[in-house]
Order: C-alpha cells, then structure tokens, then sequence
C-alpha cells in the first residue's frame, strides 16, 4: 500500500483546536482523526481508510457500528434514554440475567453495572472489603485497573500513573505478575513459574508483612493488557486459588481487557480451569458504548441497600447495545476469535522466523502481545523498534497499539475475517521491515 502523508489537512486542523480546549494529560498514540468505521476498516477525516488491529484498545468486539447493535441503540434511544438506578427497566435485568449465565462460576452471580473498568474496579474493591471485613490487599506489577484512586493504586504498568497523585488507597501490596519470558523470581524444581510466584506471595508477603486475616482479596487482570499482554503460566491459578480458599480470600480477576470474548472463550480465566469470587468486565461489553459490570458470586455480594450505587447504572442504551453485542458473539464470534487468533498466532510465527527483532509471540484468541527485543540472548527491550512499527503501520494504513515495554498488541474487531487478517499482517511485516533499517 502506499504510504499515506499523515496526518492530513484536516486532521491537522482538527488536532490543532484539540491541543487548545481538551486536557492534555491524554496519551495520544498519533494522529488519527476518525471520520467513520464499518467492520474492522476505519476511515479518517481525510479519506483515508486504516484497517484496525487495535479496536478502540479492544473495546470494539463487533466491529465498528454493526448493523445489529446500532439498531439496538436507536430503537432503544426512541424508548428511552434514561431512567436512572432508582428503578428498574427490562434490558438492565435481561443483560443480568445474561451475566449470570455465562459468569465463570457455577454458583448465581449477581451484577452491579457501571460507565466504566475503572468504576467496576472501584466497585470489587468496596464489595471485596464490605463482604470479608477485611481491609488490604494484594495486586500484581505491571498491572493496569483504571485511573480512579482505588483502581489506580493497584496499577502498576508504570510509576507515571502514580506519580504526583500520592496518597493513594491504603492497603494494597504489589507482587511480581508471572511473566514466563522475563521470571525475575526463581523457579524450584517440580513447579511452574506461576506456582512459584504463589509460593512467593505466601511465603513473602503472607509470611513475612502482610497477614492474611486482614486481606480482603487479590485483584489480577487474568492476561496482562497494558503490561504487555502477558500470559501467566497454567500452574498459577490453579495455585493462587488453593491460596485464597486456605485464607479466606477473595480471589478477583479483572478481565475488562481480556474477557468478554476476546480470547475465544467468554472470560480468559476459564483457559485455567478455576473460578474466581468476583469479575471485572467493561470494554468489549457493550461494542462501545460506556459500561462495565462488577460479577460476583451471590453469597459475596451481600451489600444491603444503599450501600453502593451509581445515577448511570444499567444505563438503557448500553444496555440494549450490549445484549447485542453478547448476542454476536455468543453466534458468531467467540468461535471466530479462537479460529482467527490461531491463524494469525502461526502466520506471527512464520514472521517471527523471518525477524530476530521478535523475541516473542503470546497470547489467546485475539488477544496477542508481540514482543519486540535488542538481541534475543539477553531481551533487552525494543523500545524504538517498537513505537517506529506502530509509527509506520500508520503511515501504511494499519492501527495499532504497543503496550508493556515493547510489545504489539494485536486486539481487533473480534468480527476480522483471515483475509483481514492476511492483509494486516502483511502491513505489520512492512512496517516492520522498514523500522528494521530506522532503528539499528
Ligand atoms: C484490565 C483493565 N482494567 C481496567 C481498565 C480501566 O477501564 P476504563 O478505562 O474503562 O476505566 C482497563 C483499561 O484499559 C483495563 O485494561
């Protein structure tokens, strides 16, 4: 494809009246100016069409303004707008009675909706301490929860979210995620390293600083997202929850990034064989629209009335865009995450061979993290590698995101076919090929 001259007038003109009026602590990836989108194609102000490997960061999951969910949308939008949690209203009940459903527990789950991750977060926070009476807790490194005072204390993906915000929430210690390519603890023989990173949080923390009669939960995001799109070894979670019923902890999985579909399964965790106390889920819930949903077991969320609420909870219109959007996947693309991510995780692996550059391919589904190193002896991180790809996958028509260090992360429409796939990738070997000869 040729190389587009980006941005364009437009989009220039655009960008220009944003930087005056809009809060510049945004982290512009670069300079798209959306226009419209269909499927898993954008188009910017310019004309300019963009293929999308990125999703509005994996919150699309039917593709941009499916016809299904749009009318979801306007017919609700001609009912009713709002009404407010004080009542009740049917879509809210049935995208309930939905969750309970597919919640990765057998017992009932109940669900509190919410506008976002964050708040859903910030709801499994209170409910955990509300439930056990219990204060702390303990949360991973290079973890992303959201950016409201609770959620943003456990993030840990970098010390900016942080920085200047202090005090944080109490109570909240950080052990190291498992990350099989970079361990940083050390592995005894007979364990995977997701156990020994159990072993760790018993033996160092539980042991040592934190006793466990005062911790309310641990809170992890199932498969690292902005950390890196990081999946944890098959021994950890089977051990984190022996870890939790031997204490009385509540074991919380965030899965706002990798659930919902995304990983061909409807919630990651369910690859691990264990069910958690609580979920987090927001982003591909609803293609878009603003919610989220704090999930819990119904003997855990045991809050009386007026405890916890919020004025745009179940909010009509995410609601209706969301039965949609579950309605899709739950036909169509669950299965075509598995069969599609799998494509594209062998053909990753094809272009791996072709560039020492790749230290890594890993992922679920269409959750897929490539990660990008100096020298794949000592993995030093391709940081400049890394953003030039994205750079000039943009200029070459294709949206995409880093995250962790230096690391792609391959998050489209779970709606792409293998021929957009095909010419995704494509683009990302280009772009790849030519950041190569950039970036010595
Ligand atoms: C795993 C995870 N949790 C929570 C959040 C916060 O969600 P929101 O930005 O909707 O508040 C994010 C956002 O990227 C996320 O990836």
């Amino acid at each position: 494809m040729a190389k587009q001259n980006l941005p364009g007038p437009k989009a220039k003109a655009l960008i220009e009246r944003d930087h005056k009026v809009i809060s510049p602590s945004y982290p512009r990836g670069y300079p798209f100016v959306m226009d419209h989108g269909k499927g898993s194609e954008v188009w910017d102000v310019d004309g300019n069409r963009f293929l999308d490997f990125m999703g509005g960061i994996a919150v699309v999951s039917t593709g941009y303004s499916h016809p299904k969910v749009v009318k979801a949308i306007q017919e609700q939008a001609e009912k009713f707008i709002h009404i407010s949690s004080d009542f009740y209203h049917e879509n809210w009940i049935k995208l309930a009675e939905k969750l309970d459903e597919i919640a990765p527990f057998k017992e009932d789950a109940l669900s509190f909706m919410t506008n976002s991750g964050t708040e859903a977060v910030e709801t499994a926070i209170k409910l955990a301490r509300y439930h056990t009476k219990r204060t702390n807790f303990i949360g991973f490194t290079g973890a992303f929860h959201g950016r409201t005072m609770g959620a943003v204390t456990f993030t840990a993906s970098k010390a900016k979210y942080h920085g200047g915000f202090y005090p944080l929430m109490n109570g909240v210690t950080h052990a190291p995620f498992p990350n099989p390519y970079r361990p940083i603890l050390e592995r005894r023989k007979g364990e995977d390293y997701g156990e020994t990173t159990v072993r760790y949080i018993e033996e160092e923390i539980l042991n040592q600083v934190l006793p466990p009669k005062d911790v309310a939960g641990i809170l992890v995001e199932t498969i690292q997202g902005e950390g890196g799109y990081i999946v944890p070894p098959d021994g950890f979670y089977p051990a984190l929850r022996k870890l939790c019923d031997k204490h009385g902890i509540l074991l919380i999985v965030d899965e706002v990034q990798c659930g919902m579909g995304r990983t061909g399964k409807w919630w990651a965790i369910e690859h691990f064989g264990v069910e958690p106390d609580m979920l987090t889920s927001a982003k591909g819930i609803a293609s878009g629209m603003p919610l989220g949903a704090c999930i819990a077991r119904k003997s855990v969320m045991d809050w009386e009335i007026g405890t916890h609420g919020n004025t745009y909870g179940g909010n009509p219109i995410s609601c209706a865009a969301s039965l949609a959007t579950i309605d899709l996947i739950e036909k169509e693309y669950l299965k075509n995450a598995a069969e599609v991510g799998a494509y594209a995780m062998d053909a990753l692996e094809e272009i791996q061979a072709r560039h020492p550059s790749i230290g890594q391919v890993r992922g679920k589904g269409l959750m897929i993290g490539v990660e990008f190193v100096k020298n794949r002896e000592t993995k030093v991180p391709a940081k400049e590698l890394t953003d030039r790809v994205v750079e000039l996958g943009f200029e070459r028509g294709l949206l995409m995101l880093s995250c962790g260090k230096s690391v792609i992360r391959i998050a489209p429409p779970l709606s792409m076919s293998k021929s957009e796939m095909d010419e995704g990738l494509r683009l990302f070997e280009e772009a790849l090929t030519a950041a190569e000869k950039d970036v010595k």
